[in-house]
């Protein structure tokens, strides 16, 4: 069985693809290393952009399979999963539940009305307030009450869950991805030596690495964490592409020594910005006119270029990075970046 045999799942059409492979000439310069490319996730189109819009295509595809009415999403105040999810129900004629959990204290005010939260405000979505911040069991259990309601009132609802504990059905967009960018860096002639992308729930380092694997490329994958630490994200991430294989009905191939995380650049813990962050968010912006954010893909970038000054990264192939949107949180963390904040 090879990938060219594997499942296929419905899937709604959401995102603009293929997204950019491009060079990052001056941060690559300025960091003295290996070249460093950029696959645009940021640009997937669906409301400003971000990973989740491959993931959504698939589970969005489902729920109009399954005749679904009703769309159920939880995540952080500022997720972008979430907003996109708004988004994507309105282009298919969905009504949209969204959960939004406590997990980041002590916010201002921006936190909790700009950025993503403006924009499923925006999206018409039904918003609900989740007080806990670090239990997705009970994060999922209580969208399954919110869908119990939706049925009590007619409606047809469909949860895209949290937990781990869910078949990764999001992950195939990220296997798809893998092929994307293998198909791009051939037609370029850009040899590519590694990859770095962030590692949350897992769903796109999963998809991303079992895509790779399942297309014969045994090419490294760095998982910069961003909500966990190493130990239980590795754990995290190999268990979710051995679930994706099973999905998918290919052979388990991805084995322990495959995942490679590192929580180096998480900082006290998810949604807290560190100094390397800071550091990743000016570099992007002021060397290569790209956004990051303080979240995931500002601790992506960090990853990036403490890996290339560390040498784990050196010679002439390129490091492609992930670059998976998030660029709407920005003002949702506006406090972040005051008078000073770059030194
Ligand atoms: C902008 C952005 N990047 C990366 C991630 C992490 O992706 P995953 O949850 O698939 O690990 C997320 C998840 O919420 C995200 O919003």
């Amino acid at each position: 069985m090879t990938i060219a045999h594997m499942k296929t799942f419905p899937r709604a059409s959401l995102a603009h693809l293929p997204t950019p492979l491009e060079p990052m000439p001056r941060l690559s310069a300025h960091l003295n290393g290996p070249p460093l490319y950029v696959k645009r996730d940021d640009c997937t189109g669906l409301a400003m952009g971000g990973n989740k819009a491959r993931q959504i295509e698939y589970y969005l595809g489902e729920a109009l399979a399954q005749g679904a009415d009703t769309v159920l999403i939880t995540g952080a105040v500022q997720s972008n999963f979430v907003r996109q999810v708004a988004a994507g129900a309105c282009k298919l004629g969905l009504n949209c539940h969204v959960q939004l959990e406590n997990r980041v204290a002590d916010m201002p005010a921006a936190y909790h009305e700009s950025g993503n939260v403006l924009l499923n405000r925006i999206f018409g979505a039904t918003i609900h307030h989740f007080p806990v911040g670090e239990d997705e069991a009970a994060a999922d259990r209580n969208l399954e009450k919110i869908a119990r309601e939706v049925e009590a009132a007619g409606g047809r609802p469909y949860i895209i869950p949290l937990g781990a504990d869910h078949p990764p059905l999001g992950a195939v967009g990220y296997m798809d991805a893998a092929g994307e960018i293998l198909d791009q860096a051939r037609g370029m002639g850009v040899g590519i030596g590694a990859f770095v992308t962030a590692s949350g729930s897992a769903v796109t380092h999963a998809g991303l690495l079992t895509g790779l694997r399942h297309r014969g490329c045994d090419l490294p994958v760095a998982g910069i964490c961003v909500r966990r630490d190493a130990v239980q994200q590795s754990a995290r991430v190999l268990a979710r592409c051995r679930d994706l294989e099973r999905l998918a009905g290919l052979p388990a191939r991805i084995t322990e020594s495959d995942v490679w995380t590192t929580d180096a650049y998480l900082g006290p813990s998810y949604g807290k910005p560190t100094p390397q962050m800071f550091e990743a968010v000016r570099l992007a912006a002021r060397l290569e006119g790209l956004l990051v954010d303080p979240v995931y893909t500002g601790k992506v970038f960090a990853g990036a270029i403490g890996l290339v000054r560390d040498g784990t990264f050196s010679g002439e192939k390129a490091v492609v990075v992930l670059h998976t949107g998030g660029t709407p949180a920005l003002f949702g963390y506006a406090h972040l970046f005051e008078d000073g904040w770059d030194g």
